[in-house]
């Protein structure tokens, strides 16, 4: 497993920017529905990145509890030989998907334990934490407990499979004081909470009426004990919530310092997480670091599930894609890293949910990825070669296409801003579509070589370069790869995502004087099979 543990992107004087994935089970290989929340977060940072921010992206895997006792017991090892072989799938599986996280959490390390302890002393410390017996139901794969309310014929509503009746001795957090508290700092909050329909539930909820939840389990020994009575075990979102706070150092005693990582990075500016466990990010774990004297996140990004004719794709309903083998080279069927992430980012609203069909990846791929950005580079390097020596022109200041860059730079951004990846390309689209549509209208293909098409080329390749910067969130190696062809690398800057935005994405600034470099297609066409 690559170690890319590190705060080196720290740039100082810069607004920190940090953004969290889910940690995922280690009960089940990389599936899509990880990939999406996962490319979400990554494409999120990478445009703080290019905002100048100073970017800490977290992922990782949820390693204790039932579950992952229950799956390792069924493949014959123990818990922690049976995490170490599945976490490395994880860590592979973003760098292939070119997930650029600065930090890989695992909740079975020291790091986290000593943090997991540290907070649970502080909110039993705080009186939040008391014990008492619990009786009712449990469901092991969400590792959640239900009321009879919530069920669905007697079934898990999310499930659909019976839940277990449970009684024992547990330690309760008090979250039922919490209800007034956290509806004033989300009254104080507003936005939090994106998209916005989210936050009324959180509130609607929350207004219904808070219970106390179970904090410990005796009946099993896979997770982390409390540090003030080891027979019990942490409950397993306790000990997954706090890696937010683990991974930054919270359990060391430099976390006091005002230079610690801690201390810098915190509060989070989003969590990006899935509508399944709203209830916990956004209930539960604003109280618990309430009651430790910590301050909430300052945002969480709920996303929608990415179904799979019509249901959320899980092990337990046996319907999981392996986004691998879409993007795997080898696989004549496969759309490429760029293809993949595309589709993921683009198809479906951040929010709502999605249905994910071959058909709808191929088409959008053909779409928006071979029939216009591949096709508008195609053009541009194949006009330049023949009407300009391959040499690309400066772009004229009072373009016509200044106006669409300037709307999709502004719409971009404020896409970005609202956390809307599919509007914010919707936007960035645009400026392709015009190009295109730009070169339609005038034909440089038909006309002598001269100043006419020198000043219409000039313009295509300016564009091109705005809409690599803006596009590089979410296309990071075809970005690069069009930067490098129309040449900014022999114009004295290396890579794309090391620009700025906005400034360099004002009009203008394509050097002109450079070769440009016409190469095998983007995306070559993919036919469904
Ligand atoms: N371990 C917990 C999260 C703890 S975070 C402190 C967990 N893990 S999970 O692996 O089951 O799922 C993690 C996230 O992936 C959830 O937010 C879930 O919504 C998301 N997805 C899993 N399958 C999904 C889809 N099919 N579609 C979109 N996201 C889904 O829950």
């Amino acid at each position: 497993m690559v170690d890319r543990r590190q705060d080196s992107s720290s740039v100082p004087g810069s607004p920190s920017f940090y953004a969290t994935t889910p940690i995922y089970y280690v009960n089940a290989k990389p599936h899509l529905g990880h990939a999406y929340t996962t490319i979400v977060g990554d494409a999120l940072c990478r445009w703080h990145r290019l905002l100048g921010d100073d970017v800490h992206f977290l992922t990782g895997t949820d390693e204790h509890g039932l579950k992952i006792q229950q799956a390792a017991d069924a493949a014959g090892m123990p818990p922690q030989q049976f995490a170490d072989s599945i976490a490395p799938l994880f860590a592979d599986a973003w760098e292939r998907l070119d997930i650029r996280y600065d930090d890989f959490i695992r909740t079975t390390e020291d790091r986290h334990r000593r943090g997991v302890q540290k907070l649970l002393q502080a909110c039993y410390d705080n009186g939040d934490i008391e014990v008492d017996t619990y009786r009712g139901l449990y469901c092991v794969p969400c590792e959640a407990y239900y009321v009879e309310d919530d069920l669905e014929n007697g079934n898990c509503p999310i499930h659909k499979k019976p839940v277990d009746h449970v009684e024992e001795e547990n330690y309760f957090f008090r979250l039922s004081r919490y209800g007034d508290r956290l509806l004033q700092w989300y009254a104080d909050h507003p936005g939090a909470i994106v998209p916005d329909y989210r936050m009324n539930e959180v509130i609607g909820f929350i207004k219904q009426g808070l219970l106390d939840f179970s904090i410990s389990r005796t009946s099993f020994s896979w997770g982390i004990p409390l540090p003030w009575d080891d027979k019990h075990i942490t409950y397993v979102w306790f000990d997954a919530l706090s890696n937010y706070i683990t991974a930054l150092g919270y359990g060391d005693p430099e976390s006091q310092d005002p230079e610690s990582l801690f201390h810098r990075r915190w509060p989070v500016n989003y969590h990006l997480i899935g509508k399944d466990i709203v209830r916990f990010h956004c209930v539960y774990w604003p109280a618990m670091l309430m009651s430790a004297g910590i301050e909430p996140p300052a945002g969480w990004a709920v996303g929608g599930w990415l179904l799979v004719g019509g249901e959320k794709m899980s092990k337990t309903t046996g319907n999981v894609v392996n986004p691998l083998d879409l993007v795997d080279e080898n696989n004549p069927e496969g759309v490429g890293v760029d293809g993949f992430r595309y589709y993921v980012l683009a198809e479906t609203p951040y929010g709502a949910d999605g249905d994910f069909t071959y058909e709808g990846l191929v088409g959008r791929y053909n779409a928006d990825l071979a029939n216009n950005l591949g096709n508008l580079l195609s053009r541009v390097a194949t006009v330049v070669g023949k009407k300009c020596d391959g040499v690309g022109p400066k772009p004229s200041p009072d373009s016509p296409l200044t106006a669409a860059a300037k709307n999709a730079v502004e719409e971009t951004i404020s896409r970005w801003a609202d956390v809307q990846p599919s509007r914010a390309l919707e936007a960035t689209w645009q400026l392709i579509r015009a190009t295109n549509a730009y070169l339609e209208t005038n034909e440089p293909w038909k006309a002598e070589p001269g100043p006419a098409v020198d000043t219409v080329m000039g313009d295509a390749l300016e564009a091109l370069r705005i809409v690599a910067i803006l596009a590089s969130p979410a296309i990071p190696r075809t970005a690069q790869a069009v930067w490098e062809r129309i040449g900014m690398v022999e114009g004295g800057q290396a890579r794309v995502d090391d620009r700025r935005v906005p400034v360099d994405v004002a009009w203008g600034q394509y050097p002109g004087g450079v070769n440009v470099v016409k190469g095998d297609p983007l995306f070559p066409r993919r036919n469904i099979s």
